[in-house]
Order: structure tokens, then C-alpha cells, then sequence
């Protein structure tokens, strides 16, 4: 930053009262306190507030700039998989189905679109992306990451970062991102949100860093400390992994807000500190700018300066950081940024979204029934999430939060799977329904009906699936079968002897091993945002030709959890006794109408640098794309590496008969790792490539190159 800036800033902090500098780092929560008490926080200057919309944040705004020393608050929101608190915003697949497009060019537009409609709202601030891994599928915020791979996290974290702060801050219809939940919160034990994630640093660095240092190189503004702990010191209190890895090796210069409530769950959770002084010191110490929701720091900082405990340049860094953002976004000569409300929901908006929709929708089972004949004159639409549009958003949307609101009424536009294959059924086509059963055993669930419809068809489309209700924070799964009644509906179904299609929709994979064994067809859409329904429909009909591959792997069993491409290799093949070391669906898989053949593999290597090409070749009669992957394996290496790792991946359309060579540059420290030392380096050694598309064995072709 010039020194023009940086001194303004500094002026502006010379002038604060103490008592105005910590209400600078505060964040609070409108939701929980209300408009009176937010008023109050406006004029005492707090820094930042959450989960407030439209009228009531100008409102705070102009209290704000009117009182005090003027200076704007931010407002956050969790706009996680488009701004979808506001029930009138565009709602996007989630990230996890996002993912599964492998496409950071749309995950960017997507970026931007989601950017507008917050800002068209008068917010500055999405807490969004989700950088943690979802390795343990039992976890109940599966939904929210980028699947199991942390270069795929990384780099659809990335793109999703610039699409919503582009390049200039200043634009009024950007906003700023937040890497979250940093870190290792998604490795909680035993897939216990919150609850301690059991690892060394080196591993830390080595695995789950990565799409965290990809989020500083993007720029990410603001980074959210995790809820959990790691070698005993909650996440919040350590000065090890917010300043001497984050701003020291990262070299991270925004600002950190903490989880919901984390300073005082150092009291009340984890134990660390007896009261909220204690905890107050911990939390400024280690580095935390800006406090979500804990009020009690406000009092507390205070007068641990007044006695000296705590010193006054720790409370003024943690200022600057905010302010610094603040100056970065022109908020300070521009606090009310005007962005046409018209951006909310507008149909360029909802177009990208049938778009990235369509790209989400993953086939894994294809016994030649998809895309369905034209002679298929009767469809029965069966199952729990085949009309159920919160199933089909999922999580953090105006149904769940800021409280639950299942009473709500659903806005249009959107479709169901029912909907979708509806809409898309020509006209000599009759589409029934039957509910069959719920996701959770209810008396309304009626399993002769659904196999009565299914009697009386040429083919079903089953959905089956999860509920909001399983899905989020404080909702881990300890069993991951299907709930209720649906694997009995599931062998009622197929007891017709009837085609039968089925269709996961669901916040995470579920264990259902059965139910693809005895499918003709099996695809899933993970939450599939507003027009899921149609993308399902889309590529039932044939439509869509399926691109979408898998982020994340499939276990056969909860047993199985956690289950990874990635492992570290193991003596024993790493299989139970009652179940095969693989996972039903591993990552990267995902079928196409098109056949897809490799040929070419070719590398040349000059210096540090490696091009590595392939061809892939059409030879079927339809247009497509497919996923090129590129993994590598370490033949030697100082510490265990994993049996393979994701390296690049690119998206190609080839056209039916045709073929496409793609090249990718890799150098050495692609090829690295983190030593004992806790130091990342690329060693000297051979190492094995694999291209193909997926990360299973039998769909990869190798070379051996060796790095100097
Ligand atoms: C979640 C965060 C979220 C925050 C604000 C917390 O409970 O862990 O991901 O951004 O609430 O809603």
C-alpha cells in the first residue's frame, strides 16, 4: 500500500478512543441481537456486522458514519452458494456440487454473479469459500466444501475468490471473500464438527495448507479461524497457525475474523481460559482481528489495556487490518455503494445457474438406458427428494438460517427433479408421481402406491437422498445409509422388474452400494440450487450430454469413512475383511454419452520445466467433454507421500470422431512436500505421471520421469 494510505489509516487510528478501537473489531450478530442493540453497536463504532439485509444494514450504515468517527461497518454474510439468505437471490448448486463441474471459469462467473446480488443488497462480505477438505464424509458440512482433493479445493477456491472480489475492491459490485475455516476443520475426530482434528504439523502443512496458501495468492481478503483444536490449542489461540504460518509463511496481509462465538468458547467449550478476560488475551494474542458474536471481548480487551495486561499495540495491529481492508475498498470515502437491487435474481444470473447445474449432475452407472429411447411413453418420478426443493437446495439458504424456517414458502423460479422431467417430457409422454416414503419414517409414507405407479410404467426415475435436516453444522451422520423407508422402497421398486434410474440427491455420498448394483442407471446431484431439477431432467432425456466427474469418493460403507484417492500407501492393501479396499466411486469418475479414448502420452523435459501432452479422442457419434486429469506419484520420497495426488486437470470439448491434445506445464515444485522439518521442497528423484479420467488405476496410463 503507498504511504499516502497507509498514513491516512494511521490518522484515522491515532484519533480512536481505545474503546473505539476494540468496537472497531467487533461483529455483531443482528440476527441474535436486534435492531435496538445493533443501533447502540453502530454508534459505539463497532467494525462489522452479520446477518442483516437491505434496509435495516443502510440503516445501521448511516448510524454509523453519523456517529463517532465515522467510520463504515462492513456487513458479512454467509452468501455460500449465492446470496442465498435473501429467498429473491440467485441459489446456486453448493460447493460440493460445484465441484463437480471442475470448472473454476464458471465457479469465477459464479463468483461474480453471487457478488452483486450481496452487494445489490447493500453487503460488502460473503463467508465463502469453504477451503477444508471433506475427507470424513460423516462430517455435517460436507455440502460446503470443494470435495476431498486439495488441489481441486485450491483451485475452484481460488476462481471463486476472484469471482467475488475481482480485481479492484473498489468496484461497489465486488465483495470481499473469506477462506474459511482455517484450518483442519473438516478433520475433526470421528467427523465431529467442532470437536479436535487429531494431527501433526507437518501433515497439516503438507495436506490441508495448500488451498489456504492458494487463497492468499488470490487475495483473499479475510481468512475465519476454525472452530476446533489441534495438539490441544483451540485454533483460536494460536499464534502458531494465524501468525507465524499465515502471516509469516503465507504472507497473508487482510484480516481474520473469528468463527461464531470462538473467544467465548474458550470459557465455555474448550476449557482453555477461566473467564472471558482470560480468553480475550488468548484470542488478541494469537492474532484474531476482528470477533464474531462474542461480546464479551469488547469489555473484557478494554480493561485487560487499562491494567496493562494486554498491550495496546496488539488491539491497534488488529485495527489497522480492518482498516486497511476498509481503505482497500473505498468504503471510507464511499460507505452506501450503490448496486442496481435488479441484479437480484436477474436471468443472466439464473442462466449461468441452469449452466453450472447442468455441469454438476454426475452419471456413475449407465447400463445403456440413458439418455432414455424415444419409445419410453410413461415415466414414474418415485421417491422422498424427487418434489422436495429444500432437499435440492440443502444447506444455507433462507429455509435454514439465520434460524430454520421449513414453514417457508419456496420461490420461484426453480424445479424439482419432477418438475424437470416434466418440462422436459415431450408431449405424448405421461410423467407420474408417487412420494413413496420419506427421508426420515413417516406415517404419510406409502410404499403400494409408488410400486403401483411403477407397475404401470416403462421406466423410473427413483430419487432418493438426504434432508436438510442432515445436513449443516451440529449434523454429523455416525451411519451414512439411506434413512427411513427408502432402501424398502428401493427393493419394492425393483421387485417390478421394471428399468429403474436412480437419482441421488443429497448433501454428501451416501452408502448405497445395493441400490447402484440393482440400477440400470445411477447419477447424483448433490444440492443442485434452483434448477437441479431440470439438470437432472437434462441429462435423463439426453439433452445434456454428462460431464461432471466426481470430487469426492463414494464409501461402500460408514465403515469405509474416511475414504480417499490419496492415502498413504499401507502393507496390508488396506481392505477390511468384509469390504474391499475401495470405494464404491472413487474421485475424478464420471461418465459421458461420448467414449473417450487416451492416446499420445508424451512428456519433454527442459530445465525446471515439464510439458506433458496427451490426446483424447471422440470415438463415439456425440459431442462432449471430458476431465483430463494428471496425477503423480513420488517413487522415493524423504517422508510417505500419497499413493497418487492431483496435479492438474483441464476441461475439454471434443467433438464426436474427433481429438483434442491437451499439453500442461509442470515444474518441480509441483512435485512437492513437506519435510520433517515442517519445510515444503521438491527432491531430486523419479517420479511417476498418470493421465487419464479418474483417479482409479485402471483409468490412467503412466510414465516414469525422473526430477534433477
Ligand atoms: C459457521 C461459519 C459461518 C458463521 C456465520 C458459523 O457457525 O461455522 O461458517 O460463516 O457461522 O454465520
Amino acid at each position: 500500500m503507498d504511504t499516502n494510505k497507509k498514513n491516512k489509516i494511521k490518522e484515522i487510528l491515532d484519533k480512536m478512543s481505545l474503546e473505539q478501537k476494540v468496537a472497531q473489531m467487533m461483529q455483531i450478530p443482528y440476527s441474535v441481537v436486534g435492531r435496538e442493540k445493533a443501533l447502540e453497536w453502530a454508534e459505539k463504532g463497532a467494525g462489522s456486522f452479520l446477518h442483516v439485509l437491505g434496509d435495516n444494514a443502510r440503516e445501521l450504515q448511516e448510524t454509523a458514519i453519523h456517529s463517532g468517527q465515522g467510520i463504515p461497518v462492513l456487513f458479512g454474510i454467509d452468501a455460500i452458494h449465492g446470496h442465498g439468505l435473501n429467498e429473491n437471490a440467485t441459489i446456486f448448486p453448493s460447493q460440493l456440487a460445484l465441484a463437480c463441474s471442475w470448472n473454476p471459469e464458471l465457479i469465477e462467473q459464479m463468483g461474480k454473479m453471487t457478488a452483486r446480488e450481496v452487494a445489490a443488497d447493500g453487503l460488502h462480505w460473503t463467508f465463502s469459500p469453504v477451503l477444508c477438505l471433506g475427507r470424513d464424509t460423516r462430517w455435517g458440512r460436507i455440502d460446503e466444501t470443494f470435495g476431498e482433493d486439495a488441489y481441486l479445493a485450491g483451485e475452484l477456491g481460488a476462481a471463486m475468490i476472484k469471482g467475488y472480489q475481482g480485481d479492484d475492491l473498489r468496484n461497489p459490485e465486488r465483495i470481499l471473500a473469506c477462506a474459511k475455516h482455517y484450518i483442519g476443520y473438516g478433520e475433526a475426530v470421528g467427523g465431529r464438527d467442532a470437536c479436535d482434528t487429531e494431527m501433526t504439523y507437518r501433515k497439516l502443512k503438507d495436506v490441508f495448507l495448500p488451498p489456504f496458501q492458494k487463497a492468499v495468492e488470490a487475495g483473499c481478503a479475510t481468512f475465519m479461524t476454525a472452530y476446533g483444536s489441534i495438539d490441544g490449542e483451540p485454533f483460536t489461540a494460536s499464534e502458531k497457525t494465524l501468525k507465524e504460518i499465515l502471516r509469516g509463511e503465507l504472507g497473508f496481509d487482510g484480516f481474520v475474523v473469528t468463527d461464531w462465538d470462538n473467544v467465548n468458547s474458550l470459557v465455555s467449550n474448550q476449557h482453555v481460559a477461566a473467564d472471558s478476560k482470560e480468553a480475550t488475551l488468548l484470542a488478541a494474542k494469537a492474532g484474531n482481528d476482528m470477533i464474531m458474536t462474542s461480546e464479551a471481548f469488547y469489555e473484557a480487551a478494554i480493561a485487560l489495556v487499562r491494567e496493562g495486561t494486554l498491550a495496546e499495540t496488539v488491539i491497534d495491529e488488529a485495527v489497522l487490518h480492518i482498516l486497511t481492508i476498509k481503505e482497500r475498498m473505498g468504503l471510507l470515502e464511499c460507505p452506501q455503494r450503490k448496486v442496481p437491487a435488479e441484479y437480484i435474481g436477474c436471468e443472466e444470473h439464473l442462466a449461468l445457474n441452469r449452466r453450472l447445474a447442468d455441469e454438476s449432475v454426475v452419471l456413475l452407472k449407465n447400463e445403456e438406458i440413458l439418455p432414455l429411447a424415444a419409445n419410453v411413453k410413461k415415466i414414474a418420478v418415485i421417491g422422498p427428494n424427487a418434489d422436495d426443493i429444500r432437499a435440492q437446495y440443502g444447506d444455507w439458504t433462507y429455509f435454514t438460517h439465520p434460524d430454520p424456517h421449513p414453514e417457508h414458502e419456496p420461490m420461484r423460479p426453480y424445479a424439482t427433479v419432477l418438475e424437470g422431467i416434466k418440462e422436459a417430457a415431450g408431449a405424448d409422454v405421461t410423467v407420474s408421481y408417487a412420494k413413496g416414503c420419506a427421508v426420515k419414517a413417516a406415517d404419510e409414507d406409502n410404499l403400494e402406491e409408488a410400486v403401483r405407479m411403477a407397475k404401470d410404467s416403462d421406466v423410473v426415475v427413483l430419487v432418493l437422498g438426504d434432508m436438510i435436516e442432515q445436513a449443516g453444522e451440529t449434523k454429523d451422520r455416525a451411519d451414512l445409509a439411506l434413512t427411513g423407508r427408502q432402501v424398502e422402497l428401493f427393493d419394492r421398486i425393483k421387485e417390478t422388474g421394471k428399468k429403474l434410474i436412480t437419482v441421488l440427491v443429497s448433501s454428501k455420498p451416501l452408502c448405497m452400494t445395493k441400490i447402484v448394483e440393482g440400477s440400470d442407471a445411477f447419477l447424483v446431484s448433490f444440492n443442485g440450487g434452483m434448477f437441479g431439477g431440470n439438470a437432472v431432467a437434462n441429462v435423463i432425456s439426453g439433452k445434456v450430454n454428462p460431464s461432471a466427474k466426481l470430487p469426492i469418493s463414494f464409501p461402500r460403507h460408514s465403515g469405509q469413512v474416511p475414504i480417499y484417492y490419496n492415502s498413504l500407501p499401507g502393507w496390508h492393501g488396506g481392505k477390511y475383511c468384509d469390504l474391499p479396499a475401495e470405494p464404491l466411486f472413487t474421485f475424478g469418475q464420471g461418465l459421458s454419452y461420448s467414449r473417450f479414448v487416451y492416446r499420445d502420452l508424451a512428456v519433454t523435459q527442459k530445465k525446471d520445466q515439464l510439458t506433458l501432452s496427451v490426446c483424447v479422442e471422440n470415438v463415439s457419434e456425440r459431442d462432449g467433454e471430458e476431465i483430463v486429469q494428471v496425477y503423480f506419484h513420488d517413487v522415493v520420497s524423504s517422508v510417505m507421500t500419497p499413493v497418487k495426488q492431483l496435479i492438474r486437470f483441464e476441461k475439454v470439448a471434443v467433438p464426436a470422431g474427433m481429438s483434442k491434445c491437451v499439453q500442461f506445464i509442470l515444474r518441480d515444485s509441483d512435485f512437492s512436500l513437506v519435510n520433517r522439518q515442517e519445510q515444503r521442497v521438491s527432491e531430486p528423484g523419479e517420479v511417476e505421471l498418470m493421465v487419464g479420467s479418474s483417479a482409479r488405476d485402471e483409468d490412467l496410463q503412466k510414465t516414469t520421469i525422473t526430477i534433477a
